[in-house]
């Protein structure tokens, strides 16, 4: 923990790259593992444009529960330590893949969501995208101008990264001198993508897990643990070596 910090500390351009275990002591389920949501659900039957086709009721319903449970969620002790890490300009942002928008209610300022958001929803006929409050009422939502089928402006399995995100993450991860990757299985492609391009180009990266990750590979420091424990334990360690 110590050298990570000391690390963290001396960075000119650290980046965090997060996923789904960020947000796990908010409450906010995973999608592999024990308990995940793919235990329960199939995703190419709720995240793909094809089950969207399909039956946009049932979309919208599984939807509007992670809504329901991501606006009951707070923000955690990681999120908070990776805020705290921004205003103490050791980190430069946080690359999530996360839709839950927890990251910025805890107080980061540079978020760059990968996957969208929950909480913004798109016109499948005009295009146009809003953003919303709480969860949907009825089911599916229709568009306020033209009223088309409204969407979850976020990403599904076989859609491409909104662009400017991508262009964003890709850029972060070019001159990353330090990656902090916490809560993700790194198996999702091409979010995937982003600590092994930082990794080439020379950034030391320390992986946050309690269990084995696909990016464990490409780990200068792994550090076992939950990120609401590691995380703030951290974020104490590098204010120890900044002063
Ligand atoms: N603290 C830190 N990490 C945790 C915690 C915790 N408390 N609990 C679980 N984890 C770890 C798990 O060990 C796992 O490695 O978080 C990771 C969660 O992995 P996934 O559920 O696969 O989530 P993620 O990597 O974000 O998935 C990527 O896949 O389904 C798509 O679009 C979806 O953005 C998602 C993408």
């Amino acid at each position: 923990m110590e050298e990570v910090a000391r690390a963290l500390a001396a960075s000119k351009s650290a980046v965090a790259f997060t996923g789904a275990g960020v947000s796990a002591e908010s409450g906010v389920p995973t999608f592999r593992g024990a308990g995940g949501l793919w235990e329960r659900y199939r995703p190419e039957e709720l995240a793909t444009p094809e089950a969207f086709e399909r039956d946009p009721d049932l979309v919208w319903r599984w939807y509007k529960w992670r809504q329901e449970l991501i606006y009951a969620a707070d923000p955690n002790p990681a999120h908070l330590a990776l805020a705290e890490l921004e205003r103490l300009g050791v980190l430069k942002a946080v690359i999530t893949q996360n839709v839950d928008g927890l990251h910025r209610k805890a107080g980061s300022r540079r978020v760059v969501e990968l996957h969208g958001n929950i909480w913004r929803v798109r016109c499948t006929s005009c295009g146009r995208e809003f953003p919303v409050e709480k969860p949907v009422g009825e089911i599916p939502p229709r568009c306020p101008i033209c009223g088309g089928l409204l969407r979850p402006a976020v990403v599904w399995f076989g859609e491409p990264l909104p662009r400017g995100a991508w262009e964003e993450a890709l850029s972060l991860a070019s001159s990353a001198d330090f990656m902090l990757v916490v809560g993700t299985s790194g198996v999702v492609y091409p979010a995937a993508h982003i600590p092994r391009i930082a990794k080439r180009n020379g950034a030391v990266i320390a992986v946050v897990d309690p269990g084995e990750t696909a990016l464990d590979d490409i780990a200068d420091f792994k550090i076992r643990g939950k990120a609401a424990e590691i995380l703030p334990r951290l974020v104490a360690e590098v204010r120890r070596c900044l002063t």
